[in-house]
């Protein structure tokens, strides 16, 4: 079933949405891509003359109400963004009586499903090497199951439509399914347009096919690193995992971010780009500074920047940016690519002073799709990146996952997409 075949007229259809959106301290949305995102599949209920549940996780509330991550804070952003009356449920597991008063024509926003730990079925409180863990999983696979069940019983059809979650295979993104036979429950225009953008990428490979990975950690993306040792002509690495690298060959890299623990992680995905003829660039200069606040995004006043070969930063001097040759190095290899994928800044582009790097990246992506790139854009940041530097009509695609776009990427089944297709 597909959801233009389907007419919710007169149906209340439950819709797992990601809007997991950042905000700012005073519970502003800074970024809308996701809501946006998901406004075609909830319209198009709406204007069928059916009904939406909305649900959704904010952060990682870890099964604990936490009220800074609730989607309270953003109702009203939604009822703006859809144009229809839009309610709010306070307890997600208990909005049976809310969503029977819901009116076709309107929407119910439910709180956020993690508050709940049975939204993503993991036990609470034990440690895995705890003999009690085995039975304290089971325990909570079937209370998951409960909260599935109960999350259905609101609605007469359902619609996986989020994404960005849907590598996840928790209660409203998998299990959920389970309750509603195969022509009441569907993908969303927004996991068809996700789906196709990928394969886009992976079934039509135009080369040169050149794949930026930036982020601070080795550890994080390293799936997708070796997976992609595979497919990609060039891999630019950049952002934090940088330092790792440099770390690895032996190099001072001062107060900078560092996986000391990967270091043979590193020296490995080296060798393996070797052996599958994959150019890999990385930066050989940074922009350093001497007191960073990663908490409001500046430099500590009376702080110094100044750029450092990457391999030979002073004590003291953290590298936050990719420095001046490490740019060109990057915009020269983007120059001429056919196939592009961005994940990951180059830098901390939230600071002006180092946003330098994620721009180059991303200006030098404008540039290779305004001669016929295909470029994919996934991820927070990168995709805060675009919208910074005005770039978000320059690009091919800004797809509403990070992760997940990873994984469907790297050619795993979705757990999201599996429930509703089998
Ligand atoms: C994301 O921000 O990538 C999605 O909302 C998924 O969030 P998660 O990594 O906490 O599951």
């Amino acid at each position: 079933m597909t959801i233009n075949e389907y007419n919710f007229a007169g149906k209340k259809a439950i819709v797992r949405v990601d809007f997991n959106v950042p905000l700012n301290e005073n519970g502003e949305i800074t970024d809308d891509t996701r809501i946006r995102g998901a406004l075609p599949t909830l319209k198009k209920i709406i204007a069928d003359g059916g009904a939406a549940i909305i649900m959704s996780h904010m952060g990682k509330p870890k099964g604990k109400v936490n009220p800074k991550l609730s989607l309270g804070q953003i109702r009203e952003a939604v009822e703006k963004a859809l144009g229809c009356p839009v309610g709010f449920a306070p307890d997600c597991a208990k909005a049976q009586d809310a969503a029977n008063a819901l009116k076709m024509g309107e929407a119910l926003l439910l709180e956020n499903l993690r508050y709940y730990p049975e939204e993503e079925g993991k036990p609470v409180g034990i440690d895995k090497e705890d003999p009690a863990y085995e039975e304290a999983k089971k325990a909570m696979k079937q209370s998951q199951k409960e909260f599935a069940k109960t999350l259905a019983s609101y609605a007469d059809c359902y619609v996986m439509d989020a994404f960005g979650t849907a590598h996840r295979k928790h209660a409203s993104t998998a299990v959920i399914a389970d309750y509603f036979d195969a022509n009441n429950k569907m993908l969303g225009l927004l996991m068809e347009k996700e789906v196709t953008a990928v394969d886009n990428v992976l079934s039509n490979i135009k080369r040169p096919f050149v794949a930026i990975m930036g982020g601070s950690k080795v550890s994080s993306k390293i799936g997708i690193i070796e997976n992609l040792l595979g497919k990609v002509d060039k891999l630019i690495l950049c952002g934090g995992m940088t330092y790792t690298f440099a770390k690895a060959h032996g190099g001072e890299i001062g107060d900078s971010i560092v996986e000391l623990d990967k270091l043979d992680v590193a020296l490995d995905v080296e060798k393996k780009a070797k052996e599958n003829g994959v150019e890999l660039i990385l930066g050989v200069d940074s922009v350093c500074c001497t007191g960073y606040d990663f908490g409001t995004f500046s430099v500590k006043p009376g702080a110094e920047v100044k750029v450092f070969p990457s391999n030979a930063i002073e004590a003291g001097w953290d590298g936050l940016d990719a420095g001046p040759e490490s740019r060109k190095k990057f915009a020269d290899a983007i120059k001429g690519a056919k196939t592009i994928l961005w994940n990951g800044p180059a830098g901390c582009f939230e600071c002006d002073e180092f946003t330098a790097g994620s721009r180059a990246v991303g200006e030098a992506i404008a540039e290779a799709t305004a001669e016929g790139a295909f470029s994919l854009i996934g991820g927070g940041d990168s995709v805060a990146c675009c919208t910074k530097f005005g770039l978000t009509d320059k690009v091919s695609y800004i797809s509403t996952g990070g992760g997940a776009l990873l994984e469907a990427i790297e050619g795993k089944v979705l757990p999201g997409v599996a429930a509703i297709k089998g």
